[in-house]
């Protein structure tokens, strides 16, 4: 399946069911942002290629929806079964490809298997409604409405880098159990992992045409995907900016984004700062604060900052930083032009008069954790989401100005308030205008039972395993007029 050449392997394309070199003839090459090699390459997949895996998505989506929901769910189950036995393989590609610490990255793949799972077990046990017309003035009990939910056709699933298995399965698994096919582009910087993940898939028999999984140029086959026609639902996690201009160039179909955040931790003057030291630390620099749900910035009751800065100096200074492979949490950056961002952010804040409280050390992509203190709303670290291991603290007077500067953000993912005064956590939980906050406890999207989802720059639409089946299948209306 897969060709070596020069001890560097190619990786087929997955179209319509065949594992496949593009006619294209060109490849892209991954490169290990921590071993600073090539790990492989994957092809550009050309236009008419994407016609013919969306020709056979739809052509095999009637025969996969007219499948029952069991036998549906047994190719999901088994697919699970697949990913147990290539853990060991598939945590290490996550590794090598982009960077994730070893312990993690096997968790993601755990992750994923419960996931699968329990999506086959949820959307077996959900059901539709049945209406009556005399409800409504003027109806009649005669009309009887039976809505059922069917699918939507073929799913564009894209995936971001940072879970390159975990937020691929989270729309490919409710996508296929709703009855719709499946286009899956990774992302570049992940789609080996996503091909590793394919394979198991593959494995299990699963009808050829109903999945394909797609890589290539953004810039060849991006847009192409998105406008497609054929295309009846795009759920995309990654960037606002890909979000946003995804929202423009898709037509009249439904789009769920998970795109980016600058979650707050809100920390009261009565906070367990301990328990809130803890959670910000593993919140802010867990790989390295490239997840969308990291803790970004921290509004603190000036009372207690300069309490809560020493203790997060303290944690900081004991975290991990280095190899993957040594189960580093703070590990390098996908790559040195993200690196080169976060060194812009922490120039600027230092320039405009933040305090380095700990850091702003690098080498190359590889940048220790660090604190800035004392950030006022001048500095772009203020604003900007980072995806690096930086952590500003802004101090404020008030819960007031707390919540103020939290909906400042143009983001509205999650955020963490620190109190323990339970009817001021309620209240300022009212105040912020995000998808989810946590109260005593960092962001973060599991577990994937809940729903997952941001407000603003953040996103559109609900994940979550119960939600997404539901965001990849509409509402079908049957009327039986008796008598
Ligand atoms: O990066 C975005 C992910 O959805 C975050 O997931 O909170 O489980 O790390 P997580």
């Amino acid at each position: 399946m897969d060709s070596v050449k020069n001890d560097v392997v190619s990786y087929p394309a997955y179209l319509a069911g065949q594992w496949q070199m593009s006619s294209s003839h060109e490849t892209i090459a991954i490169q290990s942002p921590w071993q600073h090699k090539v790990l492989g390459n994957v092809q550009a997949v050309t236009q008419p290629e994407v016609d013919q895996s969306i020709q056979a998505a739809k052509k095999a989506q009637h025969k996969w929806a007219a499948l029952s929901l069991g036998e549906r769910g047994q190719y999901l189950n088994q697919w699970a079964r697949e990913l147990e036995k290539d853990k060991a393989e598939i945590a290490t590609t996550i590794m090598d490809e982009v960077g994730k610490n070893y312990a993690d990255a096997e968790k993601e793949v755990t992750r994923t298997i419960d996931l699968i799972r329990y999506t086959v077990q949820e959307a077996l046990h959900m059901h539709g409604e049945s209406v009556r017309g005399d409800g409504f003035p003027g109806g009649s009990k005669e009309k009887l409405g039976i809505i059922e939910r069917v699918p939507l056709g073929v799913v564009l699933a894209i995936s971001p880098f940072n879970y390159p298995v975990n937020l691929s399965a989270s729309k490919i698994a409710p996508a296929l159990m709703a009855g719709n096919g499946v286009i899956f582009k990774p992302a570049t910087q992940g789609a080996i992992s996503g091909i590793k993940m394919i394979q198991a898939l593959d494995r299990t028999g699963l009808p050829k045409g109903i999945l394909s999984l797609i890589t290539g140029h953004g810039s060849q086959i991006g847009d192409y995907l998105t406008e497609h026609p054929g295309i009846n639902m795009i759920s995309f996690t990654g960037s606002t900016q890909t979000g946003k201009h995804l929202s423009q160039k898709s037509i009249m179909i439904p789009l769920v984004l998970e795109l980016g955040g600058k979650d707050p931790a809100i920390v009261c003057q009565d906070a367990d700062l301990d328990l809130t030291a803890k959670n910000i630390i593993g919140g802010a620099f867990a790989y390295s604060g490239q997840r969308c749900t990291a803790v970004k910035r921290v509004l603190v009751d000036d009372r207690v900052a300069d309490q809560l800065v020493a203790k997060l100096k303290q944690a900081i200074e004991t975290l991990s930083v280095g190899s993957p492979a040594d189960n580093s949490t703070v590990v390098p950056l996908i790559d040195d032009k993200s690196a080169d961002f976060v060194q812009g952010l922490i120039d600027d804040a230092l320039d405009k008069g933040a305090t380095l409280v700990t850091g702003n050390r690098r080498k190359e992509n590889l940048m220790a954790p660090t604190l800035l203190d004392n950030v006022t709303q001048n500095m772009d670290i203020a604003w900007v989401e980072p995806f690096g291991p930086v952590l500003p603290i802004i101090r404020v007077h008030s819960v007031d100005e707390a919540v103020k500067i939290a909906n400042k953000s143009n983001f509205g993912l999650q955020a963490s308030v620190f109190t323990q005064d339970i009817d001021k956590a309620l209240e300022i939980a009212g105040a912020v205008e995000v998808g989810t906050v946590q109260v005593n406890g960092r962001p973060q999207r599991g577990p994937d039972n809940f729903p997952f989802l941001g407000v603003k720059a953040s996103g559109m639409g609900t994940q979550g395993v119960h939600n997404s089946i539901l965001s990849m299948s509409r509402e079908k209306l049957t009327v039986i007029n008796l008598k």
